[in-house]
């Protein structure tokens, strides 16, 4: 190596291996790489003076030189900076990282919701099987098979053929079929609130394939329809407020008797009629007294027994509760941050 780089290399080592702040390195690399008067840059400066053969042989290694003065300086640079840490001043009053915060699925907080209000007086949570028997979702419920009330509930099914002596595999279309599963238990009285993940093949602004149902059951001695009236005039203003009015409808359920249809005034054009509901009123789901070919699926004597069930939609009660206005059922499921971000 040329003479003169040389000794620019020995000087520096010797040198930079004393640096002990960053200031200090600064300086060392101003004098050797400095535009005006770095010592390596007069070497480079002074190629143009020499002959072709001697500015390519310096000149490159020079430039080499220049290349490994360069990192060395950015290494040590590197070590400073970690150790300066502890002394650096720190000033508490610049605003800080912002976390991203999330929050419960607005499903997941009406859940928990909805299952509080009814352990508040004495129902006992449960979660059944989604993946069900065609027995307990309608043979035990008094709807044999080739009934024709089974086509109102649009089922999947998993296996076209009967797998065992509980029929059909599917998925569960309700939360009825938890009735039975809870009567099998054989603990009374029965307190039930099953809350669960229902499909059916049903898709528009007011139906998505894949729901939340709750359930109710109630089985005791002498339970009559003014203890379920009580329950669901009790639910209806915890959830909903006092400002919401419901109402009652004599309806048809093959596995109560008799059997209701539950509405609540409209949460969007309380109760003037809109694209969602059209009559003003929302439908919430069914109730009724189970009934006596129910109790006897599941092993209870109905001359002894006597029970109330609802069955109602998370979803469609989520809808119709104060302040919500969501024109569609679907946006729930979209998973779009905007929607989701607002609750
Ligand atoms: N399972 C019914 C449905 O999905 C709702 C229902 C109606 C549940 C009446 C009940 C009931 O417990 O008593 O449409």
């Amino acid at each position: 190596m040329n003479e003169k780089l040389t000794q620019i290399k020995t000087q520096f080592t010797q040198q930079i291996s004393q640096v002990s702040d960053l200031a200090v390195l600064e300086q060392l690399e101003i004098k050797y790489l400095g535009r005006k008067a770095g010592e390596l840059t007069n070497v480079l400066r002074g190629l143009k003076d020499l002959s072709e053969a001697e500015r390519r042989e310096i000149g490159g290694q020079a430039n080499e030189l220049k290349k490994e003065i360069e990192q060395k300086i950015n290494e040590v640079r590197q070590s400073l900076k970690g150790q300066a840490v502890g002394n650096e001043f720190l000033d508490i009053t610049l605003p800080g990282v912002q976390t991203a915060e999330g929050h419960l699925h607005l499903m997941t907080q009406a859940i928990s919701e909805i299952a509080e209000i009814f352990e508040r007086i004495g129902f006992v949570r449960r979660r059944y099987p989604e993946v069900e028997w065609d027995w307990y979702a309608f043979e035990a419920l008094n709807m044999p098979p080739n009934h024709p009330a089974r086509d109102e509930w649009e089922t999947f099914f998993i296996d076209k053929t009967p797998v065992g002596p509980k029929g059909q595999r599917i998925l569960t279309p309700h939360t009825s079929s938890g009735q039975v599963r809870e009567m099998e238990r054989k603990k009374l009285p029965i307190r039930m609130i099953n809350i669960s993940t229902c499909y059916r093949r049903q898709i528009d602004a007011s139906h998505a394939p894949m729901f939340h149902q709750f359930e109710g059951l109630l089985i005791d001695k002498d339970i009559s329809i003014a203890d379920l009236k009580g329950t669901l005039d009790y639910f209806a203003k915890q959830f909903f407020g006092p400002d919401r009015q419901a109402r009652i409808r004599p309806f048809h359920f093959q596995f109560t008797e008799p059997s209701f249809e539950v509405d609540v005034t409209c949460g969007v054009c309380k109760g003037a009629g809109c694209k969602l509901c059209k009559s003003g009123w929302v439908e919430i789901g069914g109730a009724g007294m189970v009934h006596p070919n129910v109790l006897k699926a599941g092993g209870l004597d109905p001359k002894k027994y006597s029970g109330f069930a609802f069955g109602w939609g998370v979803e469609r009660c989520y809808l119709m509760k104060a302040g919500l206005s969501i024109p569609d059922i679907r946006m729930l499921y979209q998973n779009d941050l905007r929607f989701l971000k607002q609750f």
